[in-house]
């Protein structure tokens, strides 16, 4: 493909992508909580736009950018009414257009977030098939069916809806009598399409190419596991995971076709797939040489604090995915890592699956203990080979925001189970800036309160606190981002060093090595190890040959020691 007229993002743009090259740190912005510039309480781009130095300064690759289409919000904007235009709560297309060219300009990648299995209960579309009959080509574009029972009051099928509750919503037809029903994963403000008609594949290469002209460098991909259903929509024989519902083989058409896509521009464009299935093995399918380029690896997120344990959903990515997994430990659908990792977490329950799981409140929580380890598992992520998704407010070491009033919780998870889901609201508060000011410096002055209101604690985190703090979490953060390339570079292959004690997970790759010390004693440094000199650890360091307890230690190779990882490849094991 051609492009007739580049946007202004393209033409400084035409450089290799870094996020093709399969190790580029990200930093989602989940934009309602970034930082509000017009006093809504609500985030919005040019909120963005005033801090996204800080965001480039702090060494990242990469912005993703939570949906930011125009849509009425139930799902905060995972229920698109118009594809093609920014939600004024948000800005313009100008904005967003200025945002790109700033983002380049500052060596920052783009990626949108591409809702393409459902869409809003308000987009023109859904509202054509309302008023369509039965049969339309209106309705094909989604799932309607008719119902069961005698006068198909009972729905087509007994699928139950991700947020709880079933899948199935009954309309009123036209003349007024009830009707079809539609199938909606999610909520019912969020209507599926049909995939299988080629009119939906039509139009949504179409809405890639006009960001893609817009000059985004790539997509993260929502549900991209549940796209295509099972045609016939078989009843589900219960036990958990309902096959016919996700990862159906016809899904993989549509990121062949979405892939060839974007390898037509030059730069090609980046796709990375959220594929949440019971085994980090599926996600191998998604990533063909001619599908994604990349998949969220969970695996490493869902799991306890325990060396035996992340090492094998470590192992497990790096033999899914090859030289490159796509690693996160927190994203807007999951607690923070701070309050995960101060609860007690069994070995003996598996880890959750799913997304409403990995959200569940357990237990009590020692956040100070959640804290240490959560900087410690930062410092792991960022020596992993592969890319690295950062989530907003981890920089900041934000906790997970328990203990939000009833009546100022929004997620649709809360909203249906009746408030028995505690859902994902608290990992949503608006981001602290500074540490004083009614909102912390998220919005200006004399502003309307935050959409989510920020407890009387989040000005111990704030930015302007943290900044100059040498023992900051922001500053661990930095750090981090500053050494990860020269340590660590491109080398994709890991080798492990075995711990026969079972309490450290270490590894060399590059010039460098990881050590994580996940007991909570300070343990000495295996004097077998050649790591040589310590350049950060996580915690404060009183003693050179110790690793504090539940800290990361980053180590460099003397520069004339160029046999170091030769020389570790004898003890490497797998
Ligand atoms: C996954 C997104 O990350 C989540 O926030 C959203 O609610 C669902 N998909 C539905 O779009």
């Amino acid at each position: 493909m051609t492009l007739t007229s580049p946007a202004p993002g393209n033409l400084r743009n035409a450089t290799p992508n870094p996020l093709l090259g399969g190790d580029a740190v990200v930093y989602q912005v989940y934009l309602r909580s970034f930082r509000d510039s017009d006093g809504d309480g609500v985030g919005d781009l040019a909120g963005l736009r005033e801090s996204l130095a800080q965001i480039a300064d702090l060494g990242c690759d990469a912005i993703w950018l939570n949906p930011c289409y125009a849509s009425p919000q139930r799902d905060h904007g995972y229920d698109i009414s118009d594809y093609r235009a920014i939600d004024p709560t948000y800005g313009t297309l100008a904005d967003f257009d200025a945002l790109v060219t700033q983002a380049h300009d500052l060596g920052l990648r783009v990626l949108m977030d591409m809702v393409a299995n459902h869409c809003s209960s308000q987009h023109r579309w859904f509202q054509a098939a309302l008023t369509s009959a039965p049969g339309s080509r209106e309705r094909a574009r989604f799932l309607f069916r008719d119902g069961r029972g005698t006068t198909g009051e009972l729905p087509p099928n007994n699928w139950e809806s991700v947020f709880g509750g079933p899948a199935w919503t009954r309309v009123t037809e036209p003349d007024g009598r009830p009707g079809q029903w539609y199938f909606h994963a999610f909520d019912p403000s969020q209507p599926d399409f049909d995939w299988r008609n080629p009119e939906v594949a039509a139009e949504f290469s179409a809405v890639l190419r006009f960001w893609y002209d817009r000059g985004v460098d790539g997509f993260r991909i929502d549900v991209a596991h549940g796209m295509v259903k099972a045609a016939e929509l078989p009843d589900h024989a219960g036990g958990g995971h309902n096959h016919a519902m996700w990862d159906q083989p016809e899904v993989h058409e549509i990121y062949r076709a979405w892939r060839a896509l974007g390898d037509s521009y030059d730069p090609p464009k980046y796709l990375v797939g959220e594929v949440w299935l019971p085994s980090q093995q599926l996600l191998g399918a998604y990533l063909r040489p001619d599908e994604l380029h990349q998949a969220f690896d969970f695996g490493l997120l869902v799991q306890p604090w325990d060396a035996g344990r992340l090492r094998a959903a470590i192992n497990t990515g790096l033999q899914v995915a090859g030289r490159a997994p796509a690693w996160a430990l927190a994203n807007h659908d999951v607690h923070r890592t701070a309050t995960r990792y101060g609860q007690q977490q069994s070995l003996e329950v598996p880890p959750p699956t799913d997304m409403i799981s990995a959200a569940r409140r357990r237990g009590p929580v020692d956040l100070q203990l959640g804290t240490t380890r959560a900087r410690a598992a930062a410092g792991l992520l960022l020596a992993l080979p592969g890319a690295a998704f950062l989530y907003q407010g981890e920089e900041l070491g934000l906790p997970e925001v328990l203990d939000l009033a009833d009546e100022a919780r929004q997620d649709p998870i809360w909203l249906r189970s009746g408030g028995t889901e505690l859902g994902r609201d608290g990992c949503r508060v608006p981001l602290p800036w500074t540490s004083t000011g009614p909102s912390l410096g998220f919005s200006p002055p004399a502003s309307a309160p935050p959409w989510l209101p920020q407890p009387a604690w989040f000005a111990g985190y704030a930015r302007d606190a943290q900044q100059d703090d040498p023992a900051s979490t922001l500053t661990v953060y930095r750090q981090l981002l500053h050494h990860r390339r020269t340590l660590f570079g491109p080398d994709a292959t890991l080798r492990w060093l075995d711990d026969a004690t079972g309490g450290l997970l270490a590894f060399t790759r590059g010039q460098g090595a990881c050590v994580v010390n996940l007991t909570d004693h300070p343990r000495e440094v295996p004097p077998s190890w050649p790591l040589g000199q310590r350049v950060l650890c996580t915690e404060p360091v009183a003693d050179d040959s110790v690793l504090p307890a539940n800290s990361t230690n980053w180590f460099q190779f003397p520069s004339s020691d160029t046999t170091t990882n030769r020389r570790n490849d004898q003890r490497q094991t797998s």
